[in-house]
């Protein structure tokens, strides 16, 4: 079972909506059954999207998550093949324990200074514990009007520690979300874009040569 934890250090930053958006996309391939587990008990806002869809089996949600570790046991001796972690912004102590489970750690980011700066508190933390991330450009603007902070912004990311592909900005994502739709579930142009992210996110796991991050 592969793990893979959504992180950042700053609130808001689209870490829940992607946790959602992968596991339900993720699950729609063949031979995959995927897991969630969130993390941020305090706001819940994972926990509440999949029971406002129902509380299907796929993507499942872990709920009371205890002990990480046996739980990420269970789910693989379960035949999960994927566990995606929802976790909560600023409580360093939760996100340290998730990366540490981590195969892979992907940091939503918008790009602006003050969420860039805050996320080198995650890329230190994934040095540290020798984990493989990437950041995922949240809520993409491509009107020429961002032309400069896009600049600025993709200037603070570490070479090549970005996916290429970037979510849009899309009110799809937002529309259905308290009734727990995904942006997939309405949107063929989502869901070829989160696509691409899993493929990125899959090459990067199981790189057929090189590795990333160094
Ligand atoms: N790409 C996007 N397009 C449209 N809306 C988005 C996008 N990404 C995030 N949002 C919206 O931004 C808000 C914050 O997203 P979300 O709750 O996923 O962030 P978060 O990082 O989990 O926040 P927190 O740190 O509080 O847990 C939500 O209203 C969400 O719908
Ligand atoms: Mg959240």
């Amino acid at each position: 079972m592969k793990v893979l934890v959504v992180a950042s250090a700053k609130g808001g930053s689209g870490k829940s909506l992607v946790t959602a958006n992968i596991a339900a996309r993720l699950g729609k391939r063949k031979g995959e059954r995927v897991a969630m587990i969130d993390l941020d008990s305090t706001q819940g806002t994972l926990t509440k999207w999949w029971e406002a869809r129902g509380r299907p089996s796929a993507p499942y949600l872990l709920e009371d998550s205890r002990s990480l570790v046996s739980d990420l046991r269970t789910l693989s001796a379960d035949g999960y093949t994927w566990c995606v972690i929802d976790t909560p912004p600023l409580d360093m102590k939760v996100i340290e324990f998730a990366v540490m489970s981590a195969d892979f750690v992907v940091m939503p980011v918008i790009l602006s200074t003050p969420d860039l700066d805050s996320s080198k508190t995650i890329v230190a933390l994934c040095s540290k514990r020798r984990r493989k991330y990437a950041y995922l450009i949240n809520s993409f603007d491509s009107r020429p009007a961002f032309k400069k902070v896009n600049a600025d912004g993709l200037a603070m990311i570490p070479r090549g520690a970005v996916l290429k592909t970037r979510l849009p900005d899309s009110p799809k994502f937002r529309e259905g979300w308290n009734v727990g739709k995904a942006g997939a579930d309405t949107d063929k142009a989502l869901a070829a874009v989160l696509d691409e992210v899993i493929d990125e996110i899959r090459a990067e796991i199981a790189p057929t040569k090189g590795a990333a991050n160094g």
